[in-house]
């Protein structure tokens, strides 16, 4: 039975539910209460302070069970919310003990880090992003969604939107990449993705954009090192992607835990109050990270949890993870006079409408359907997408005299060798939510199921890292006596991801000698990489005859790999971020600035290193095919683009190989002189075409004023008259351009 405070609550939404959100919060400006200030105004202190706790039920990954007094906190309404608890039966009967016997029966809040799938596990964020198609990361994020919702949870702290530009840093599996705008484009796809168009239906859960901000730019790759960016690569590089979510209509946003100009990202009024609520009009509710509150006592910027707690919530932080401090210490500050009951008020209020938004006081079990978690987890239709998906994340990276594919139906035998050929938790990656890993398929079960007429071998060779070379022989017994053989090398699934910075980005242990030992057999060699980040990988780059980058693919990997191996799907992948050749490049990223001396050949006093080129290895937006795309010269409808003319820019693009093929055609522009230096290049716009044998299209792109905008001295957003450089190809390095004017 609910109780009595609960009816009115239902009562009380109903109402206001049939006027749609929107219209209720028009309601209340022209100070009609809205339902959520209703119930505001029933709650204690008490249970407001419990509203802006959340703690973790489990220990999925980053730790901590709930606390010994859950139930009874509960039953208090002393939390608000809780994460890592998912199944219809668990949240179910956690939602029972607050609606059923808290006061006023407030529903609990289900979070997850569902980041790239629940249980069907798509490709890491990273390895979506490298499928350029934007549709597909949409729906990678519906289907997240879908089986998330239908497991009892409301709540996922997803998208990571932030952008890395240093692969050392283990997080930049979790993100788009290197770019700005595509950065903004994937987190646009997927907050639509778990969100939906409505957020009361039964299928869509809130979205998170995180971690707010900056995080990426963590010093020497290092994670939850300080970060020391300028005003101007704040805005220009790392806050477009929250900006994009924000307009996509994100509801929640996570802080990082990072500092930010000498001020912890938590208790950072600039970014949380200036930048989101008053810039860009965020109306929804701010969760920190993982005890982020209380760190900032080790940043050195509060003397006690308490204190930092008061700076949590005046910077405007709505809701305190795990850290208890709100939870411990919220009361006191309030009696003490160091924090307001009206910004308390203001966080609850935050906090209420998202439950309300979703709809959980009509119905607070609307999630909590047992035949819906039935039908939609794990099921046929969401594995063959997350196969599709998994397809389109891979990026061939090299392919000598066309040897890959492999020819499915000639009698001819493959020696598959390497740490990973059948390790299913491996496939997973990092912040796997409910994936399991016996559910993935390995790369020796996709070739074994493809039926094809080769005949293949295993053997492992060596351990991912550590471990001896005790086990070539057996490696080298089965290479010898093959047509080719595949080594799968790389990164065990949990290297990259959180807390999993590495110093050295090459093939860990003695993955690299087994490569060298393979080569000297003198046999076609081809390379797939495991990996959450870019690697060094010089050596396979020039002496391996094919390189299949895979990233980590989920439960479908072994099939998608095979399908590329085999030539069933041809590769269409583009990389979302630069590949070094070595640890001492990084930051390389593709749209750096020219400097007052770039690089000259012949001139030792420019821009440039004595023992390697500034050039990557792989550039961003970089991938092959197994067709080749030849590119026409660039067309502009008018050399000039103004305020009120747009222009038409146009390229052929001939696929003139044998076969059908995708091609990612982007588009970079340069402004050349400008109040404040620019890059290089800039990606501004880009198409996926797909070409029969033969064909050619011409695609059309249209640029305007806003595609030349940026901030000036003051910080203005701001388009300059002059030059600008118009790129067009297949990848960040392209050279061919041609010149229009902005007037
Ligand atoms: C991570 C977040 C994550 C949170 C909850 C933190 O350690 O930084 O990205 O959402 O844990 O699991």
């Amino acid at each position: 039975m609910f109780n009595q405070f609960f009816f009115v609550l239902v009562l009380l939404s109903t109402m206001a539910s049939c006027t749609g959100a929107k219209s209720a919060q028009v309601v209340s400006a022209n100070h009609v209460l809205h339902p959520v200030d209703s119930l505001l105004n029933l709650m204690t202190i008490e249970e407001k302070i419990g509203q802006m706790s959340i703690f973790t039920s489990g220990g999925d990954i980053t730790g901590a069970t709930l606390r010994d007094t859950y139930k009874e906190d509960i039953r208090k309404g002393r939390i608000g919310a809780v994460f890592s608890a998912h199944s219809v039966r668990f949240t179910r009967q956690l939602q029972k003990l607050a609606v059923e016997n808290s006061r006023l029966g407030i529903p609990l809040l289900f979070g997850y880090d569902v980041i790239h799938g629940y249980k069907t596990i798509m490709p890491i964020p990273l390895g979506g992003a490298a499928s350029w198609d934007l549709a597909a990361i949409q729906q990678a994020s519906r289907i997240a969604a879908i089986e998330s919702s239908a497991a009892g949870l409301h709540w996922t702290f997803a998208p990571m939107v932030d952008v890395a530009r240093d692969p050392r840093w283990g997080r930049i599996s979790e993100g788009a990449g290197e770019d700005a705008l595509y950065g903004s484009l994937v987190a646009e796809a997927r907050v639509k993705g778990f969100q939906g168009s409505d957020l009361t239906q039964n299928n869509t859960i809130l979205a998170c954009a995180k971690h707010f901000a900056a995080y990426g730019a963590a010093q020497a790759g290092r994670d939850y090192h300080t970060v020391d960016v300028s005003e101007r690569t704040l805005r220009e590089v790392y806050l477009p992607p929250f900006k994009s979510a924000t307009e996509a209509g994100v509801r929640t946003f996570m802080t990082a835990f990072n500092e930010l100009d000498g001020v912890p990202a938590t208790g950072n009024s600039f970014l949380l109050k200036d930048i989101l609520r008053k810039e860009w009009g965020f109306d929804g509710m701010v969760v920190t990270d993982y005890t982020s509150i209380n760190e900032m006592v080790h940043h050195g910027v509060a003397a006690t949890d308490k204190e930092a707690g008061e700076l949590a919530l005046n910077a405007g932080v709505d809701m305190d993870m795990q850290g208890a401090v709100f939870y411990d210490h919220l009361q006191k500050s309030l009696t003490e006079g160091k924090v307001r009951i009206e910004q308390i008020n203001q966080a609850v209020r935050h906090i209420l409408l998202m439950k309300y938004e979703l709809g959980l006081f009509e119905d607070p079990f609307k999630y909590c359907n047992k035949k819906r978690e039935e039908q939609y987890v794990f099921s046929k239709e969401h594995r063959q997408f997350a196969r599709t998906l998994a397809q389109k994340s891979i990026v061939l990276l090299k392919n000598e005299k066309g040897i890959l594919p492999l020819p499915q139906n000639a009698k001819k035998k493959v020696a598959v060798i390497g740490p990973f050929f059948d390790s299913e938790k491996d496939m997973l990656g990092s912040w796997s939510a409910a994936g399991r890993a016996e559910d993935c398929v390995t790369l020796k079960q996709g070739l074994l199921q493809a039926g094809s007429a080769l005949e293949f071998s295993f053997a492992k060779g060596c351990a991912p890292y550590g471990g001896d070379q005790s086990n070539f022989a057996q490696a080298q017994k089965i290479a010898s006596q093959a047509d080719y053989i595949v080594l799968y090398l790389g990164e065990t699934r949990g290297m990259s991801g959180e807390a999993a910075s590495r110093s050295d980005i090459g093939l860990p242990g003695h993955q690299s000698a087994l490569a060298k030992m393979c080569k000297k057999l003198g046999k076609p060699l081809i390379v797939i990489l495991a990996n959450g980040r870019p690697l060094t990988i010089p050596w396979l780059a020039e002496h391996v005859d094919a390189i299949v980058e895979t990233w980590f693919l989920g439960t479908e990997a072994g099939n998608a790999i095979a399908d590329v191996l085999l030539g069933k799907y041809n590769p269409s992948g583009r990389l979302p971020v630069t590949f070094p050749r070595r640890v001492g490049q990084i930051p390389i990223f593709y749209n750096m600035k020219n400097t007052g001396r770039p690089y000259e050949a012949n001139n030792k006093f420019t821009s440039k290193y004595l023992d390697t080129p500034n050039t990557p290895l792989y550039p961003f937006g970089f991938g092959l095919s197994y067709t080749p795309f030849k590119y026409g010269s660039i067309k502009l409808k008018q050399p000039f683009l103004s305020k009120d003319m747009p222009l038409d820019v146009s390229i052929t693009i001939e696929n003139t190989g044998s076969q059908e093929g995708t091609e990612t055609v982007q588009l970079y522009i340069r402004d050349l002189v400008a109040s404040v230096t620019r890059p290089v290049k800039e990606l501004k716009a880009f198409q996926q075409v797909v070409l029969k044998k033969g064909e050619r299209k011409e695609v059309h792109f249209t640029l305007s004023e806003k595609d030349l905008m940026f901030f000036d001295k003051k910080m203005n957003w701001v388009v300059e008259p002059g030059e600008f450089e118009l790129f067009i190809g297949a990848n960040a390095q392209t050279s061919r351009k041609v010149l229009f004017t902005f007037r």
